[in-house]
């Protein structure tokens, strides 16, 4: 199997290398990537001598139509991908996520190469707290930021080559990962990478955010279970069950951290900041048989940090100008206390 993937460089990307060699010993990989801020070829490095590496961009028509003629299958993980920075600047949010998804489709109709698209359950807008439904694959598309519009975007149009030009194509929609190998920008990494420099944890807002939390591994798994078994033209939502506020999550990292788990502050919300995501994942367990295998957060976690712990070359180079962006908007209002 030759397959072409996107994004490899970043954080689910470089995972799902990792996985794939490990489970897939024959799959001959090459990853395209553009080694934005948000992709290093450390991530890569434990299997350099496996893969071919391309450092080019999904918008080069020439590249990119090059590669996919050479391919049999393409799993598509390259964007933008923090709330955060379309806030800031959504141009390359539009530019990579919706035109370089745009050139991969034409791509992949020009060769007819088998086609996976990753996206996110942010497509779908937030639910209130207290709201017993959950995302399935019928929730009507109401994306909030320019992040989760541009990646609705590009859903749409994965759909509407899918169903116009008959490209072999699935799409999978899930919810926030967590694992090695993620950018500090992100919340988990931020919080445990803060802890262990000695600066306060920081909450957007009151902290009552709630985020549906799945392992790196288990999305990739479930990546796999639909490429190999999955409908074409058909979207399945991925979710372990892992809903948690982001308060529970800062006080949980600070104690398997042996600290204090009040030692941290709250800031200034993020504008239009959804409230919770939950995944209703039914239709990827009984019609294709994928089960999470990380079914314990806490564990997760603890293994999360060990990880950044004794991996702190790969994050320090990102840190203190990740911090300084956070810095020219961010205000501290408030400090954690007991409740
Ligand atoms: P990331 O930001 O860590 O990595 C993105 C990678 O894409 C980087 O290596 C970057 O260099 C590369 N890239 C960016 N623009 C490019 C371009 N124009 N051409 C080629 N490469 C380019 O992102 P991530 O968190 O690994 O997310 C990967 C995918 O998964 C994204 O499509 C994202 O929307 C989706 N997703 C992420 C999560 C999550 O929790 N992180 C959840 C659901 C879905
Ligand atoms: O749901 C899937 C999405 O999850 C993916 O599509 C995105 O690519 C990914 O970045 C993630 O989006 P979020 O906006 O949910 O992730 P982020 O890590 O930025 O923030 C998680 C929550 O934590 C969110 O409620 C905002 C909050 N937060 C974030 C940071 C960086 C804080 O409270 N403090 C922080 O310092």
């Amino acid at each position: 199997m030759r397959m072409l993937v996107t994004g490899g460089a970043g954080f689910i990307g470089a995972n799902f290398v990792h996985r794939t060699l490990a489970t897939r010993p024959d799959a001959r990989i090459t990853v395209l990537d553009a080694l934005t801020y948000a992709g290093t070829r450390a991530s890569l490095a434990p299997v350099a001598d496996r893969i071919t590496f391309v450092h080019g961009d999904i918008c080069d028509a020439d590249l990119v139509n090059r590669l996919v003629a050479e391919t049999d299958l393409v799993v598509h993980f390259a964007a933008e991908s923090h709330n955060d920075n379309s806030l800031a600047d959504p141009w390359p949010f539009v530019r990579t996520n919706v035109v370089g998804t745009t050139t991969l489709l034409q791509a992949v109709r020009t060769h007819d190469v088998r086609y996976h698209h990753i996206s996110t359950d942010e497509v779908y807008g937030d639910l209130e707290l207290d709201d017993p439904a959950r995302f399935t694959e019928t929730t009507p598309y109401n994306p909030s930021s320019p992040y989760s519009s541009t990646k609705a975007s590009s859903d749409l149009l994965v759909r509407a080559w899918a169903r116009s030009f008959g490209i072999r194509a699935t799409i999978s929609n899930c919810s926030n990962n967590y694992g090695p190998y993620q950018h500090v920008e992100k919340f988990i990494p931020r919080q445990i990478t803060n802890v262990l420099t000695g600066v306060r944890p920081r909450l957007y807002g009151t902290g009552a955010n709630v985020r549906d939390w799945i392992h790196v591994d288990d999305h990739n798994d479930a990546v796999w279970t639909i490429v190999e078994r999955g409908e074409l033209g058909q979207t399945y939502l991925i979710g372990a069950d892992g809903e948690a506020n982001n308060r529970t999550v800062v006080e949980t990292i600070l104690e398997l951290c042996g600290k204090d788990p009040n030692d941290f502050d709250f800031v200034t919300d993020r504008p239009g900041h959804d409230l919770r995501y939950a995944i209703d994942s039914t239709r990827l367990r009984t019609e294709l048989g994928w089960t999470p295998t990380y079914s314990d957060f806490r564990a997760g976690l603890t293994a999360t940090i060990d990880w950044y712990r004794t991996n702190e070359n790969w994050w320090r180079p990102q840190k203190d100008a990740t911090e300084a962006v956070y810095a020219g908007t961010e205000r501290v209002t408030g400090a954690g206390s007991r409740h």
